[in-house]
């Protein structure tokens, strides 16, 4: 066994290529690892490339037999302390370091502070496409410098949000993780106890511990804080997730939406350097930066599921869809509770270069497809809509007008309730996907000589005036979800509280009421969500019994009554998803690239293989057996 009593690193290759005269001739100690095999030029001369922990790289020379000899036989991903001198190399052509030569250091002695395994070696060949590392390699994959960059990007933000936290006097106060089995939305994981048939429950979100500390008195509460959900799994949800969790007492929602603001504005610009963006009010295809002491802009659901199909939408793009339920002739495109027919139109889209698969509507897709019409030429434009189910009688020139429907577009057509619970519509999702598969066209330009690509552009809205309460979501049949009005359920969570001026509909007409709720929505993705709270026990009881009709609330949800019957002062906060902004602001396309060790689609972490068996004896403890 060796001890290592390795040779610290006296500078970074970063130190060096920022100051390479300053460093010519003399000597210095590198740490890191051999990148890739090295190349044998002769059997006095062997380079090698070595990359250090800030990702950056240099070349390795060795000269001379012992040495060579000893480089020559290290392997790809081998970690090093290695001494030598900074030496200047020959420029290559066409390489442009403003001047600086580059440089080389020429070795004089390698200490292995560990060799790596025979799976380093063959997954070097991954290099160029990181991305597709095994995954119970984690931990190799995490050395690429891209990794690194989007986990100290992570890292950063994290440090950006407590410092707007902190300087606005909010505590940062930790919340247990083995909580208790409450309903909120998504299914929990549960912790057993050997207390026989007891079980903790991991907390979807800090919710209700955030709600209790605001009736301690404390004005202002963040965490950042970690959650589990045990739902399906997708590109943007994890199991076990981060939120920027904050609650504010005797506050209204301004009063959040304020916080967050500057928040973000806060994070986008450290992080990026970019300011986030609104509608030009005054010119629809244009964007304007949002001032600093500038609100983002609301946007209320029922408007955006009419104009863009979904509770989020992404606002980059010009893309609307239409209500064209007046030129059918009061005729339902398929079923009567999906009164209205609405349209989208693809304006000259047949010109446009093909997306390499030309999805307008996913496969395995179990909701119902929309009907696409490609107007290829004067005849197609003429007749299109005949081939809808409620197309017979439609007057075709008039619908063509008020689409401005010209020969090479395309137009989808398909239909949603009066009141939209549905998000997206089928329409929502084919103006999303043809948003991806055409990223810049219809897109909306900020005014001036540089106006950044969609990858720059973000567009920040709130989303208010959601549904307080929804019907629950029954069977798929042909596409069409089968809702159950009789029994309701939280739009968001049951601690939401209803907007002032709804208030009276809680009692006859609750499905009308509006909840006092805010979505942070930036470029099509949920950022975040809050609300102002039911403070009032009494209130939150009637909720609980009357329209949710929870029985055993007392049981499940007593804590908080009781917390809120003892002075809790009004309250308001949110959550932000905190995986999904850094993959946002790192432009990944899965919140996994910033998630150190993420899961997989099945829930499976492959590093350390995981959820796995326990034995019987072990099971026996909790007072559990298995059924096999
Ligand atoms: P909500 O459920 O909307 O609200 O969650 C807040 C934000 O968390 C992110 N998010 C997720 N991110 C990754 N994986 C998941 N499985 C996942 N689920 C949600 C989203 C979402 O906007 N307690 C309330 C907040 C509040 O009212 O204060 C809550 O958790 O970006």
């Amino acid at each position: 066994m060796q001890k290592f009593a390795f040779k610290h690193f006296t500078h970074t290759i970063g130190d060096i290529q920022g100051s390479i005269p300053t460093f010519l001739n003399r000597k210095v100690v590198l740490n890191g690892w051999i990148d890739g095999n090295p190349r044998k030029i002769s059997s006095k001369l062997v380079f090698a490339a070595f990359r250090d922990f800030n990702g950056d790289f240099t070349q390795l020379t060795a000269k001379g037999s012992e040495i060579t000899k000893i480089l020559r036989g290290l392997k790809p991903e081998d970690v090093l302390s290695v001494s030598g001198t900074v030496n200047s190399k020959r420029q290559r052509r066409g390489s442009n370091n403003n001047g600086a030569k580059e440089w080389e250091l020429v070795v004089d002695n390698i200490e292995i502070l560990n060799k790596s395994s025979e799976i380093a070696t063959q997954l070097d060949s991954l290099k160029k496409t990181p991305s597709q590392y095994p995954p119970e390699y984690r931990y190799l994959q995490l050395r690429f410098p891209v990794y690194q960059n989007a986990l100290k990007m992570r890292s950063k933000a994290a440090h950006i949000a407590r410092s707007v936290f902190e300087s606005m006097n909010f505590v940062e106060i930790e919340t247990p993780l083995l909580f208790k089995s409450t309903p909120e939305g998504a299914k929990e994981f549960l912790v057993p106890t050997r207390r026989k048939g007891l079980f903790y429950a991991l907390p979807q979100s800090p919710q209700q511990y955030k709600q209790m500390l605001m009736a301690s008195g404390f004005k202002g509460y963040y965490q950042i804080a970690k959650c589990f959900r045990d739902e399906d799994l997708r590109s943007d949800r994890q199991p076990e997730f981060t939120q920027i969790d904050m609650e504010m007492s005797f506050a209204k929602s301004q009063d959040v939406q304020h916080v967050v603001q500057k928040l973000l504005k806060a994070i986008w610009k450290g992080i990026r350097g970019l300011p986030l963006y609104r509608i030009d009010p005054a010119k629809d295809g244009y964007l304007l930066e949002i001032e600093e002491a500038e609100d983002f802009p609301k946007l209320n659901y029922m408007e955006a599921l009419t104009k863009y199909g979904i509770d989020k939408p992404d606002l980059r793009s010009t893309l609307y869809i239409q209500d064209v339920s007046q030129y059918f002739n009061g005729m339902p495109l398929k079923r009567s509770d999906f009164a209205v027919t609405e349209a989208c139109v693809l304006k000259g889209a047949l010109k446009l270069q093909k997306p390499s698969r030309e999805l307008f509507i996913p496969e395995n897709y179990s909701m119902r497809k929309p009907y696409v019409f490609k107007i290829r030429d004067e005849g197609e434009l003429k007749s299109w809509a005949r081939a809808l189910p409620n197309g017979s009688n439609v007057s075709i020139s008039d619908l063509n007008k008020k689409l401005g429907l010209e020969v090479g577009d395309i137009v989808a057509i398909s239909d949603r309730q009066a009141f939209p619970y549905e998000s997206p519509t089928p329409l929502g999702r084919f103006r999303q996907i043809a948003m991806i598969n055409f990223p810049n066209s219809w897109r909306r330009h900020v005014i001036g000589s540089s106006d950044p690509t969609s990858r720059d552009i973000f567009v920040a809205s709130w989303l208010v005036n959601f549904p307080l309460f929804s019907p629950t979501e029954g069977k798929i049949i042909d596409g069409y979800p089968e809702y159950e009005f009789s029994k309701l359920e939280s739009t968001h969570h049951p601690f939401t509280m209803v907007k002032l001026e709804d208030y009276d509909l809680l009692d006859k007409e609750p499905l009308k009421a509006k909840g006092d709720h805010y979505d942070l929505v930036v470029n099509g993705v949920e950022v975040g969500g809050g609300s102002r709270r039911v403070h009032d026990a009494k209130l939150q009881q009637f909720i609980f019994s009357n329209i949710l009709k929870i029985d055993n609330y007392p049981v499940l949800f007593g804590h908080l009554l009781r917390a809120l019957s003892s002075g809790c002062p009004p309250h308001a906060g949110l959550a932000i998803g905190f995986d999904r902004m850094c993959s946002m602001l790192l432009g990944s396309s899965t919140i996994r690239d910033v998630v150190a060790f993420p899961k997989t689609q099945t829930g499976t972490d492959p590093v350390v293989e995981s959820p796995s068996n326990i034995p019987d004896k072990t099971l026996a403890l909790y007072g559990i057996s298995v059924r096999k």
